[in-house]
């Protein structure tokens, strides 16, 4: 069990969280919320799933459809949060990130699953009204396969303790060195 009365654990569990979201697909942190502005200025929340972690950058990496709302809202509007509980370790965490997109290279393409592969792309795109679900046809297409990577600047923490909650927020502009704060 880890010790998150402490600051420089807690942030090492926060990064623990997010590489075994990254490699394992049943882990906490695999599926995180990913929000961002709406292009009409509202608050837009989704779930998306968590392909990889890099400490040493402070990024986080995730996959989608270049037609999808959200890479048209990252490009207006590049701030984001995602969002992680961990129920086991009571743990909430949220990323404030500066996210950019890009296309996927041909060796993530070949990377990545067949299964995987048929979510990035299709006829009409993502959102377009159809009539039915089965007018919707699929077509994966690697010229719609974007990578998105987020820029972590602040992670707050949450720790719902037996004793009391915990509240931490590290930033990227003070080497995320941690402060606690009032819950
Ligand atoms: C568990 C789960 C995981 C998902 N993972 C992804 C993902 O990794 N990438 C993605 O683009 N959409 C993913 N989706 C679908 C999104 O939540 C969303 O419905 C879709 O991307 C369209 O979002 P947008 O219109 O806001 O761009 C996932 C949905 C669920 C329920």
């Amino acid at each position: 069990m880890s010790d998150l009365t402490r600051l420089d654990a807690t942030l090492d569990q926060v990064w623990y969280h997010l590489a075994c979201g990254a490699a394992e697909p049943d882990a906490p942190a695999r599926n995180l919320v990913l929000a961002t502005v709406g292009v009409d200025g509202g608050a837009e929340a989704r779930m998306v799933v968590l392909r990889g972690a890099d400490r040493g950058a402070g990024t986080l990496t995730v996959h989608t459809d270049a037609a999808s709302a959200k890479v048209a809202e990252i490009a207006a509007t590049p701030q984001a949060t995602l969002l992680v509980w961990d129920p086991l370790a009571r743990l909430q965490i949220r990323l404030r990130a500066r996210v950019t997109s890009r296309a996927g290279t041909e060796e993530e393409w070949s990377a990545i699953g067949d299964g995987a592969r048929a979510v990035y792309g299709g006829t009409p795109p993502p959102g377009f009204a159809i009539a039915r679900p089965e007018a919707h046809e699929a077509a994966p297409d690697p010229a719609r396969f974007t990578v998105l990577t987020a820029r972590i600047e602040e992670i707050e923490t949450l720790h719902l303790g037996q004793d009391r909650h915990r509240r931490a927020v590290f930033r990227r502009t003070e080497g995320f060195h941690g402060t606690w704060r009032a819950p």
